[in-house]
């Protein structure tokens, strides 16, 4: 039987560390780390997503600062608080929430951002920093991925990984960080050639591509391990209820090493490490 991970387990764990963190950072005499949340519109999972970030920071000692604009904000005003928030010396973290009202260039508020305090990893200093191996900070769910797979894996040296997606946000930096771990990387695509024979031959599968239930049992070599980022809202007509779906038949592989469950998986890893990146951010700034 494959060994589940449990996503919220590991999550409960690194929020441990970093409290302990913030703690010995207050003992030592150090700034509180202080994340800046802007949101701007009235969108309803972005709401969600704010809420949970902010309940977070409370759980692990982080200050919170929101910043809730209209929908009709200026790119000129979102760009003028970005800068203020810069240059608060009691903000380490700024995360903008995207989706941005459609009169908003994402990229170029997103490039405003501080790269020090650009915890979400969006800022291209930071995704050329990830690139080139020389730190920097990750983002939050390619991170969570490679904290699970610690979790069940030894040693990564010379394992077979097939990333499925090519998205700047999971596929892209999920090969970087599983390059920097000397693995053979694989990166697959929709135009791909031959996915479930690249699957068979792979260590690990980093499935990300949004498409529901896409890896199915026979493509995933017994004892490789598979870490499920996708999650797809679906109706099921049967019950009428909504389901979460995640790009990995989980029910029929049961043969892994292990597996991540959807939901429970990579879900609760990605504010987990948004809560660590802020405490890293505070402490660099302050070093
Ligand atoms: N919207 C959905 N997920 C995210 C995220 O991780 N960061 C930001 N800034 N916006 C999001």
């Amino acid at each position: 039987m494959a060994q589940i991970i449990d996503g919220k387990a590991v999550a409960n764990r690194l929020d441990e560390k970093s409290k302990a963190e913030v703690d010995a950072m207050i003992a030592a005499g150090m700034q509180r780390p202080g994340l800046a949340v802007i949101l701007v519109g009235d969108d309803g999972a972005s709401q969600v997503y704010v809420r949970r970030k902010i309940k977070a920071c409370q759980k692990v000692g982080i200050t919170s600062i929101e910043h809730r604009l209209p929908a009709d904000t200026t790119q000129e005003d979102l760009l003028k608080l970005v800068h203020e928030l810069n240059n608060d010396p009691a903000v380490h973290g700024i995360l903008c929430q995207v989706p941005l009202p459609p009169h908003i260039d994402t990229r170029l508020v997103l490039r405003s951002i501080s790269p020090d305090k650009d915890v979400d990893g969006f800022h291209p200093v930071n995704v050329g920093r990830l690139s080139t191996g020389t730190g920097g900070i990750v983002p939050c769910t390619p991170l969570g991925v490679m904290i699970l797979l610690q979790s069940v894996i030894d040693g990564f040296k010379g394992k077979d990984a097939v990333v499925i997606g090519k998205s700047n946000i999971v596929g892209k930096p999920v090969a970087n960080l599983l390059l920097d771990a000397e693995c053979t990387v694989t990166v697959t695509h929709i135009y791909t050639h031959g996915l479930p024979d690249i699957c068979r031959k792979a260590d690990i599968i980093v499935a990300a591509a949004g498409a529901p239930h896409l890896v199915k049992g026979d493509w995933v070599k017994p004892g490789a391990v598979v870490i499920d980022v996708g999650i797809t809202r679906v109706m099921d007509e049967a019950t009428g209820k909504e389901q979460l779906l995640g790009d990995v038949d989980f029910d029929n592989c049961q043969h892994a090493g292990a597996i991540t469950p959807v939901p429970g998986g990579v879900g609760p890893m990605t504010i987990a490490c948004l809560m660590a990146n802020t405490v890293q951010a505070a402490k660099a700034l302050q070093s």
